[in-house]
């Protein structure tokens, strides 16, 4: 069939010929250009070999007198959800072609699955036919809309990030156009949704000597820069952190030699310039090591994307204020890293956060919850309209979810549906978890101090103690925690990311946020 396929289009090639930029020889291999196209499963009542294209595949389709769809047939069975198939020499303009199956038309959102099945197939679809174009190493690519440009760009940026810049041997860069289709909004936003995740991406990925608390600040600070008319940016140092008697957090960074940074920036897209900020903390550990309670060496490299809740918090800030949405936030971030040294906390020792309350540090490997504790105390002063927290904080929520759903453990029926909502539109999916007493017992219960910085009865239960010993720091109707420490990494669940660090779940804050500018 591929030889069939070749043959065809050399004759498909000889015979239109006319036009010079189609002469093989005559194109250069890193400047062709590649189209991404769609097509529907067939119903089930129709016959076999019913296609259903779309809008611009059929339009394309008819460009070429038919052609395509009789390739289409001849070139194998109907494609199946998430599948491709390249076609060569078939459009002067367009040396490769994929097509891309979509799945069912109109599939649209699954109650069960609590995302919308047309979104995330266009997003699987169109990833696929952006990376196998992008291993034929076309440069530039334009892609269908698919009936939905922002779900087909966000799929295309997504699909084709690959984090190679320490690599000599790089992937081809490959640039994106929306084809046959007038939604240029829709495209520009799912550019801007992708590019968004792909910054945090960027961020966990790269290695803890690298991102620094001190070169993490610096990064945001750039990709700020261009929106300084409506953002604010404080980089805190040590002094400033001692001075606001952040004691838990310093209990953490002061196992380390990097200095650690409290970052906080301030957006303000609404017009209402006195309009109650949405309050976004992440945890920005650069590297946990466990400290004292040292982890064992087998993948603690992944621990370089344990800043991944500040990397979410502040590309969906930047992505905010590149979408300029008219809602006022403000972001949080501890930033240090969790090292053992001499000078580190040991287990046992008690540390008095911000709020004056005193907690037992009996494992300096859940030192998480403490940098947080201090970034929520002070969260409280901008009198925020609703706080999230995001922080890949214990190993226990992967056990519960994997990489499913990050896990939302909240005081606010409104905040769990407005976020709820948001993760169903970007199939970046969030579950509740539960706060009850029954957890919070088991960290109020310690023998030197106010808390104990773990659950008494060890491993059992693990995300909800940690989800309970936050809440203790907690005053405001509305706080959401979203645990992600299973949503980090993508191996290859996610078919539209690459293996790596994931940048979970940066979109799905993006779309919340948006939520609340819309809807007030
Ligand atoms: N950063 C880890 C949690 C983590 C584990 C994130 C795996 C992503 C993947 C966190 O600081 C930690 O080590 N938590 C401990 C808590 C325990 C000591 C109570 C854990 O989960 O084991
Ligand atoms: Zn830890
Ligand atoms: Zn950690």
């Amino acid at each position: 069939m591929t030889m069939f396929l070749v043959r065809t289009a050399a004759r498909t090639a000889v015979r239109t010929n006319s036009c010079r930029s189609f002469c093989v020889s005559h194109t250069h291999l890193s400047d062709r250009k590649g189209l991404v196209l769609g097509m529907f499963e067939k119903k089930e009542e129709e016959e076999e070999g019913t296609l259903h294209l779309t809008e611009a595949a059929a339009g394309f389709d008819k460009s070429l007198s038919g052609k395509l769809s009789e390739l289409l047939k001849l070139s194998g069975p109907a494609l199946k959800n998430g599948k491709s198939r390249v076609f060569y020499g078939l459009h002067k303009d367009f040396p490769c072609v994929a097509v891309v199956g979509l799945g069912k038309n109109n599939a649209g959102v699954c109650g069960t699955e609590n995302w919308d099945t047309s979104k995330e197939n266009i997003r699987q679809a169109v990833s696929a036919g952006c990376r196998l174009l992008q291993d034929l190493e076309v440069s530039h690519v334009e892609v269908d809309s698919c009936g939905d440009a922002q779900s087909a760009a966000e799929g295309a940026v997504l699909g084709l990030f690959q984090y190679d810049q320490l690599k000599s041997k790089k992937k081809t860069k490959v640039t994106t156009q929306l084809h046959g289709s007038a939604d240029v909004v829709g495209w520009e936003k799912g550019v801007m949704y992708g590019e968004g995740q792909n910054l945090a991406r960027l961020l966990m990925e790269a290695p803890a000597n690298h991102i620094t608390p001190t070169a993490f600040a610096k990064t945001i600070e750039e990709k700020l820069a261009p929106h300084a008319d409506r953002v604010t940016i404080h980089k805190r140092p040590q002094a400033w952190i001692e001075e606001q008697q952040m004691g838990a957090f310093l209990s953490v960074s002061k196992g380390s030699e990097e200095p650690p940074v409290f970052l906080e920036l301030h957006y303000n897209g609404s017009p209402d310039s006195k309009q109650p900020p949405l309050l976004l903390v992440g945890k920005g550990i650069t590297f946990d090591s466990g400290g004292i309670s040292l982890k064992p060496s087998a993948s603690m490299d992944a621990m370089r994307a344990d800043m991944g809740g500040a990397a979410t918090v502040c590309a969906s800030i930047v992505t905010a204020a590149s979408l300029k949405l008219p809602v006022n936030i403000i972001g949080l971030a501890p930033l240090c890293e969790n090292m053992p040294s001499g000078k580190a906390t040991k287990p046992g020792d008690v540390v008095r956060a911000k709020n004056g309350k005193t907690i037992q540090v009996d494992n300096t490997d859940a030192e998480g919850r403490l940098i947080l504790a201090d970034a929520l105390c002070y969260g409280h002063v901008f009198n925020p309209r609703a706080i999230v927290n995001v922080a890949t904080l214990t190993g226990a929520m992967d056990v519960a979810l994997g990489s499913a759903a990050a896990g939302v453990f909240t005081n606010s029926d409104w905040l769990w549906e407005q976020l709820h909502r948001a993760s169903v539109v970007t199939g970046d999916r969030v579950w509740r978890m539960p706060l009850f007493q029954h957890y919070t017992k088991q960290v109020t219960d310690s023998q030197l101090a106010d808390l104990n910085n773990i659950g008494k009865y060890s491993r059992s239960g693990g995300a909800c103690t940690a989800a309970a010993f936050l809440r203790e720091f907690v005053k405001a109707p509305h706080w959401a925690h979203l645990d992600i420490a299973g949503v980090m990494s993508n191996k290859d669940e996610i078919p539209y990311l690459r293996k790596g660090m994931s940048g979970r779940p940066t979109r799905t804050l993006v779309e919340f946020a948006a939520g609340l500018a819309h809807n007030g």
